[in-house]
């Protein structure tokens, strides 16, 4: 059998700390699995070029058997020539005391660059997964710049609160974390998420039979997720690295890889109204794929008056921060 074209993927950021957790699990083949080569294309701001080279050394170094190339750049057009996949990650993190929104100011204007890049110079197959935060708001600001990419095509990554509340359901339960499914993250990474329990399952029974606890599941389990990023850059000094690299490989996975019919994938897509969102939101969703290339927001969740009530100051806080950034957005978009 004739060996497949490698994947390009560009990782911005690719001298950063998520970046140095990321890049050699791409190149160990956990994004596409140990039979396809990928070509990483890899974007940094130029003073922290040095620094890449220095990772480039060891990627080398590390002798990957299905690393086909590697692109170390400064260059937009460069780093997004051809590239099948983007992971938007290069931006600044916040600092203790921040929220992610506080970002925005300093982030957004990196997207409008990189969506515009991605736009004239990807691959025609192109997707895009944006980590840097505040991720849902920036990713938007990319999409509106990119209008030849389908806005289906475009990620942001709300996976990384997936994985805390399996952990930590599985945790209360008993259960290991391979048993807790169907965990879906609504609306914004940020503090007004809502981590649906309701919806999920433990070793296929519904986590109110199993956890019987709603005083725990309205309060302390919503709140650790919510504010696990800030705790983290309390206890580190740094925000995380290892477990956002992982997250953002599972994001890649669940868009690749067909989800199985009793769990879904927490991404934020674009919204088309589905649970009565406002289209356009790049908001965060239970989401089902194909394997083929198409996904769809899963259908059937029971989202009841509290959780409804979740989601609409969730919700409220995308629409603030999509005006926060109406001179970033490309003119004319309506979010679609
Ligand atoms: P970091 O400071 O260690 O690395 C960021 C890198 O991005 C730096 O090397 C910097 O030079 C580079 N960079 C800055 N501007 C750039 C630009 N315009 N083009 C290309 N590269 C650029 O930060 P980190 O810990 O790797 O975090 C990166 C981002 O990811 C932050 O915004 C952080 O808040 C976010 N994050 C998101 C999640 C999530 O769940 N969505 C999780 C963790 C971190
Ligand atoms: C996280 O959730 O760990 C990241 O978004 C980093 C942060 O600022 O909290």
């Amino acid at each position: 059998m004739a060996p497949r074209k490698p994947i390009q993927v560009t990782v911005t950021g690719a001298a950063g700390n998520i970046g140095y957790a990321l890049l050699f699990r791409i190149a160990a083949g956990h994004l596409f699995g140990p039979h396809q080569r990928v070509i990483l294309r890899l974007l940094e701001i130029e003073p922290a070029l040095p620094a890449l080279e220095g990772v480039v050394m060891e990627l080398d170094d590390c002798a990957f058997p299905l690393l086909a190339g590697i692109e170390a750049t400064s260059d937009l057009k460069t780093a997004f020539d051809g590239t099948n996949w983007g992971l938007l990650v290069g931006s600044v993190p916040r600092k203790e005391g921040m929220e992610r929104s506080d970002l925005l100011k300093v982030n957004g204007g990196i997207f409008k660059g990189q969506g515009r890049a991605i736009n004239d110079h990807a691959a025609s197959n192109v997707r895009v997964l944006v980590v840097g935060n505040p991720c849902n708001t920036n990713c938007l600001i990319a999409r509106s710049h990119a209008p030849d990419v389908p806005a289906e095509r475009f990620f942001a990554m709300t996976r990384l609160d997936q994985n805390r509340a399996t952990t930590l359901l599985a945790q209360r339960a008993g259960a290991t974390v391979g048993d807790v499914k169907n965990v879906a993250i609504w609306g914004n990474h940020s503090s007004t998420m809502y981590a649906d329990a309701a919806n999920a399952r433990i070793d296929g029974k519904p986590t109110y039979d199993v956890i019987n606890d709603t005083e725990w599941l309205h309060g302390e389990f919503l709140t650790t997720i919510q504010q696990r990023g800030a705790a983290i850059i309390k206890a580190r000094g740094q925000s995380s690295a290892a477990s956002a690299a992982n997250a953002a490989i599972d994001s890649v996975v669940s868009v690749v890889n067909a989800t199985e019919s009793d769990d879904c994938a927490s991404l934020a897509v674009v919204s088309r109204g589905e649970y009565g969102i406002p289209e356009g939101l790049q908001f965060g969703f239970p989401v089902v794929s194909d394997g083929k290339g198409s996904w769809s927001v899963k259908e059937g969740f029971d989202l009841d008056d509290f959780a409804r009530d979740r989601i609409r100051v969730t919700t409220e806080e995308l629409q603030a921060e999509r005006s926060d950034v109406a001179d970033l957005l490309a003119i004319g978009t309506k979010g679609s």
